[in-house]
């Protein structure tokens, strides 16, 4: 049965809990009155071990502390979802975040760039899997692809600290862990539509922790048993709670202006207009320029050069003596599962065909058991540089305060319910 359901999904390739971000407050690509986005213009690095930072907003009914280990995006119930997204945006450039991701089957860690038109670029840790992280990458919302999402081993996740980055061009964009280059997606790539599908307008940077699965009803609801097969199954929150700490991010913009400005319905970068310059007068945080450190916007102060962003050393040495007292309930339980991470399987890097260490053949296995889970197998028609797994199933994506389902959304579900039916 498992196998039929696969072939079915494979088949409809379209994923009713496998999408990016699907919500946006106003679509260039539909409206003609959005307002203007506004740049970052310069690059910015928040320190989060230093507190808060008014750059960053929080989304509603998030409740954000800060300790040595920097932000701490807590969940104690199935209805919390700390996120936090930058107040600006950029026109391709590079991102990287230091950080632990949340321990906890069902719990989702994400960090993500996202576009007003729904451009999405990834990076998200299953609380249940304690030896990988996963990239993925979203055209205009267009959510009808399975193959997109790739597996990367990377050393306990969870209990320790690790840089990611991504690289954002015109030309391509490119996944680092620890500074050493995961995954390549070239703008021309099948897998990109040869470009249409490449995210390729301007970004805001959202990081947040949530409930990829709640409760044993959820694993049964259609609507959500999808999304909680990606996730290892439903949360126990008799272990909350699950906390992602970020201790840094470093945000540079490659473009220069004030504002960026949709300039037709085409989504196309070439249709973007940059506006204003980005000269020292330019930008209301003349702190916000590399070398300084956190609350760039917030405080100006700027002490210490952090250079914590991308190197795994100096960041140990800091989460040695973050162990605060200030800290609130959270600050304990990622050490606490990071146990379970062992040498890591070769998957990432892969083709469909030859794949799998353990991990990866879990999360594809749990992820076909869903409906519409889509776990392809010779699926794999990507081009080489782009090296998708079958997991993409677990595309599954975006923050969930932001999730919500379109029409088409259901009749793809309701179409995947059927075609699973019939090959059953
Ligand atoms: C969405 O993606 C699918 C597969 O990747 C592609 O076949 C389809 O043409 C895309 N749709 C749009 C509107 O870009």
């Amino acid at each position: 049965m498992r196998s039929a359901l696969t072939a079915a999904a494979v088949l409809l390739a379209a994923i009713p809990y496998a999408h990016g971000q699907t919500y946006t407050s106003c679509n260039p690509l539909d409206k003609t009155d959005c307002p203007t986005d506004p740049a970052l213009g310069t690059t910015l690095t928040t320190d989060f071990t230093k507190g808060a930072d008014k750059f960053w907003t929080l989304a509603d009914a998030t409740k954000m502390s800060y300790t040595g280990d920097g932000a701490n995006f807590v969940i104690n119930t199935a209805t919390d979802a700390p996120t936090i997204s930058s107040s600006k945006y950029i026109f391709f450039g590079k991102v990287s975040v230091t950080t632990k991701a949340a321990p906890g089957t069902g719990i989702i860690s994400s960090f993500i760039l996202e576009s007003d038109d729904l451009d999405e670029i990834d990076w998200e840790w299953l609380g249940s899997t304690d030896s990988s992280v996963e990239s993925n990458f979203f055209g205009k919302g267009n959510t009808t692809s399975y193959n997109r999402a790739v597996y990367h081993n990377v050393a306990d996740p969870i209990g320790t600290w690790h840089t990611y980055t991504v690289d954002w061009t015109s030309s391509y964009i490119k996944w680092y862990i620890d500074s050493n280059l995961v995954r390549t997606l070239n703008y021309g790539d099948a897998l990109a539509l040869e470009g249409k599908n490449f995210p390729q307008t301007p970004m805001r940077v959202k990081m947040g922790n949530w409930v990829g699965c709640a409760d044993q009803a959820a694993m049964t609801d259609p609507s959500t048993q999808g999304t909680c097969e990606w996730a290892g199954g439903a949360a126990n929150f008799d272990q909350a709670p699950f906390t992602m700490f970020v201790k840094s991010v470093t945000i540079q913009d490659y473009g220069c202006a004030q504002t960026y400005t949709y300039g037709d319905q085409s989504g196309s970068f070439e249709s973007i207009k940059s506006s204003g310059g980005c000269g020292p007068s330019a930008s209301s945080s003349s702190s916000a320029v590399s070398s300084s450190t956190s609350s760039s916007i917030a405080s100006s102060s700027s002490s210490s050069a952090s250079s914590s962003v991308s190197s795994s050393a100096s960041s140990s040495a800091s989460s040695s003596s973050s162990s605060s007292a200030s800290s609130s309930a959270s600050s304990s339980s990622s050490a606490a599962s990071s146990a379970s991470s062992t040498a890591a399987q070769s998957s990432s890097g892969s083709s469909a065909a030859s794949t799998t260490g353990s991990a990866a053949t879990t999360l594809a296995t749990t992820a076909s058991g869903a409906g519409a889970g889509a776990v392809a197998t010779a699926s794999g028609t990507s081009s080489p540089s782009s090296s998708a797994t079958p997991l993409a199933a677990s595309a599954a994506n975006g923050m969930k305060p932001q999730h919500k389902f379109g029409v088409l959304d259901f009749a793809v579900m309701a179409l995947g319910l059927g075609l699973g039916y019939l090959v059953m």
